[in-house]
Formats: C-alpha cells, sequence, structure tokens
C-alpha cells in the first residue's frame, strides 16, 4: 500500500559491515530512521489495499487516505 510520508534527510547513512544484521526501514515510518523501529507493523493495520496514505510530519498517524492514482 502507498503512503506519502515527509523526509528531510539530505545525505546518505552509512552502514558498515557487521556481524549482525541491520534492518533498514523501507516503509518511512521509523521514529529512528533509516533504521527499522518496528513501526511498519502500523502500515498492515491501518493502510487500506488501493489507497494511498498520507501520514502527518511525525510520521505517526494516517491525516489523509485518497484513491491511488
Ligand atoms: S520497515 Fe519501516 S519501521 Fe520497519
Amino acid at each position: 500500500m502507498p503512503r506519502l510520508i515527509r523526509h528531510d534527510a539530505t545525505a546518505p547513512f552509512e552502514v558498515k559491515p557487521t556481524e549482525k544484521s541491520v534492518w533498514i526501514c523501507l516503509c518511512g515510518l521509523s521514529r529512528n530512521y533509516p533504521l527499522c523501529d518496528g513501526s511498519h507493523k502500523t502500515c498492515r493495520q491501518v493502510e487500506q489495499p488501493g489507497k494511498l496514505h498520507v501520514y502527518d510530519k511525525d510520521r505517526q498517524k494516517v491525516i489523509e487516505i485518497r484513491d491511488d492514482l
């Protein structure tokens, strides 16, 4: 399901090789962006198939649901 999220980073994030896995957030909702913090569960809980979800600036709440064009 698609979503609109405000991003303000202007530089890349370096992930150095480690023995432990590093999970990079691909949903855009992490409070610890660019690292995953589990917030992606919100996508499955509140987002509807075929709709575009607009989140508030804190990426925690859906403030608008549009038809996905
Ligand atoms: S993938 Fe975005 S918080 Fe996990």
